[in-house]
Formats: structure tokens, sequence, C-alpha cells
């Protein structure tokens, strides 16, 4: 699973949209002030019925946000553009008609499986839970968890429906958190850094399975990680987020075998290497600027190596470039 990012794969079909972001800015409160930082912005990309995309970028970035978005989980977010999924404007959706979506349209993991899970409640009354609520009977929710868990690996399901999270691994405790995601049978599975707090044999398992499942059940996923292995492994197309924004966008294969903008360039340098010596780890200089105090032009300017005149003053607008999306004035008449 943990192939080098360097791997190219074989281009993707070009897939019916299941979700289309256009133009979405999440701006958020600050404190009482009355005034909003803005934390993402102008952000547009679509994901195929079944595809794998891949959400990547420094901490901070503005990933975990974007996937609120979807979800529409932050009330004082101010959220705006448009999230069609499936024909319909979540933003135009009531939190009711949300909260039925939630779940049974899109699903999300997180981080911590053992935050997420209750732990006075058993395996199985946590993953029926998500379709009590919407109205199925006692019986046919354990029924559908069980054949869940048994999906998702979890061996002797039959007994261990009736264990509490405590008497669960780490792994395994993520296969139920994906076991209640999936139960309700979603079409997109949005699993921010969903390996992160798991070992490294572990985590492969934990992919292997995501894409297993995936692949049978026309699952789209949008996957959130700092780890470009997982990326070159798992996903078909990749965005790479740099303070806000999508900086890049394209097929896995493409942006790593080419990447175009400095900062993938940078990302994909810093990935250690098993032959290379720890003194020569490449580290991106400086940090991710803080959302209230956002360079001018291109926020990534500060910290980039090939910067020109220009890119102080103006933000880049996105353009495609050979088969990727790239927002750097160094591809556009600008910087040349
Ligand atoms: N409730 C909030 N109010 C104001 N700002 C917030 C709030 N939550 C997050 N932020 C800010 O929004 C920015 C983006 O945060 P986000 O959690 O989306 O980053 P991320 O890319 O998911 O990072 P990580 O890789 O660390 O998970 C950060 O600067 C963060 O401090
Ligand atoms: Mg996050």
């Amino acid at each position: 699973m943990n192939a080098h990012p360097m791997s190219t794969s074989a281009p993707t079909l070009v897939r019916p949209p299941l979700v289309a972001v256009e133009k979405l800015r999440v701006d958020m409160p600050l404190g009482r002030s009355g005034s909003n930082v803005n934390i993402v912005d102008d952000v547009d990309f679509t994901i195929g019925v079944g595809e794998r995309m891949a959400l990547v970028g420094e901490s901070g970035s503005g990933k975990s946000m974007t996937a609120r978005a979807l979800m529409q989980l932050d009330r004082i977010a101010r959220v705006s553009g448009r999230i069609d999924f499936d024909g319909a404007d979540l933003l135009k959706l009531s939190e009711r008609e949300m909260r039925k979506l939630r779940g049974s349209s899109i699903a999300m993991v997180f981080q911590d499986p053992m935050s997420f899970l209750n732990p006075l409640m058993t395996i199985g009354e946590q993953v029926a839970e998500t379709l009590r609520i919407r109205g199925v009977g006692k019986a046919e929710a354990r029924k559908r968890a069980l054949s869940v868990l048994d999906e998702l690996g979890v061996d002797r399901a039959a007994e261990r429906i009736d264990a509490y999270p405590h008497e669960f691994s780490g792994g395994m405790r993520q296969r139920v958190v994906l076991a209640m995601a999936l139960v309700g049978e979603p079409r997109l599975l949005i699993a921010d850094e969903p390996t992160t707090a798991l070992d490294v044999r572990v985590q492969d398992q934990v992919l292997d399975l995501l894409d297993e499942v995936s692949t049978r059940r026309g699952l789209a996923v949008l996957l959130i990680t700092h780890d470009l292995g997982v990326v070159a492994g798992f996903a078909d197309r990749v965005m790479v987020m740099y303070s806000g924004r999508i900086v890049e966008d394209g097929e896995v294969g493409d942006v790593f075998a080419r990447p175009r903008h400095p900062y993938t360039q940078g990302l994909i340098k810093a990935v250690p290497r098993i032959d290379q010596d720890l003194a020569a780890l490449y580290a991106i200089p400086g940090a991710p600027p803080p959302p209230m105090n956002r360079p001018s032009g291109c926020t990534f300017h500060p910290r980039c190596d090939q910067r020109v005149q220009c890119c102080a003053l103006e933000l880049p607008a996105t353009l495609q470039v050979g088969r990727t999306r790239v927002a750097c004035h160094l591809h556009d008449a600008k910087g040349i």
C-alpha cells in the first residue's frame, strides 16, 4: 500500500460526478468581534461515483474545514458557494434535510476512533444506532450491523457485536468506526486522517479494507491525509491545499510524476526515502501563515524558491497545464 509517491498509475476513466463543489468559501467568526476570518476560499472540485479523491496539505491548510463544510458540521461557520451532491445543492437544504443525508448519503470518519466511540455502549448498538435514528427496527438494525462488521473483517462478529470498545484493538476500533459510517450505505465517505493514529501495519490493513469496500460498493471516498505514500497507494486523484486554496489538482500519477506547483514539488521532495541519509531530509522552509495573516498575492510566495516579481502582488488564477490544474504564476503569462 505504501507505494512511493513517484510511482505512476494508469489514467482513470471519466466518471459521472457525484459531488461538484464550486467556489466554496468558509469563514469563521473571530471571537465576539463581529468580524470573520477566511479559512477556505474559492475551492472547486468534483468527485465521481466510486472515485477516490485525496486532499493533502500541511497542518492548518483547511482540509478538515473543507470536509466539515461538505457535511455542514459547523453551525457557526459561514459557508458559501455551491455543493452539488447527486443533483441537490447541499447549501440550500435545511438542517433537518441535511441530518437525513448525513450517514445515509455522505458519511465521515475521523482520526481518533476512540474519541468517536461511546465506551458505555456495545459495538453492535453503536453501529446499529445510525440506522435506528432513521427508524429502522431493532432486529433489522442489528442484522445489518452484523453484516457490515463481517464485511469489514471483524472476525467472530456474531460474538463480538456485544463487546465494548475497550475490548477491541486500535485497528479493530477503526473498523467499527468504519462500520458505523458504512452501515447506512453512503455513496460518499469522507475519511479525515483515518489511519494517522494507527501503526503502519494496521494503517495498511485499514486502507486495503477501504480500497476493497469502495470498489465493491462503488463508494466514492474523499481521503484527507498528510501521507503522500497513502495517496499514491489509494487515490485516483489528488488535490493539494495551501492556506485555504487548492493550488494543484489532477490524477495522482500525473501530479506525482510532474508536480507543477512549487508547493507540491516541496511536499514530494520532503517525503523521506529509505535510501536517504537523515541529514539530507528536506523540509519546505518556513511555516504556513495563520488565516488572519495571509501574505498578499500568492500566499505561498514567502516560502517559494521559484518566486518571481508578480507573486507577491497578484493571486494566481487556476489554469489547466497539461492534465493538471495549477494556480501558480510560473505557469501563466505573468510569470514568464
Ligand atoms: N472553529 C474555528 N474557528 C476559527 N478558526 C478555526 C476553527 N477551526 C479551525 N480553524 C482554523 O482554520 C484553519 C484550517 O483548519 P483545518 O482544521 O481545516 O486544517 P487542516 O488542514 O485540517 O489541518 P490538520 O492537518 O492539522 O488537520 C486553521 O488555521 C485553524 O486554526
Ligand atoms: Mg484536519
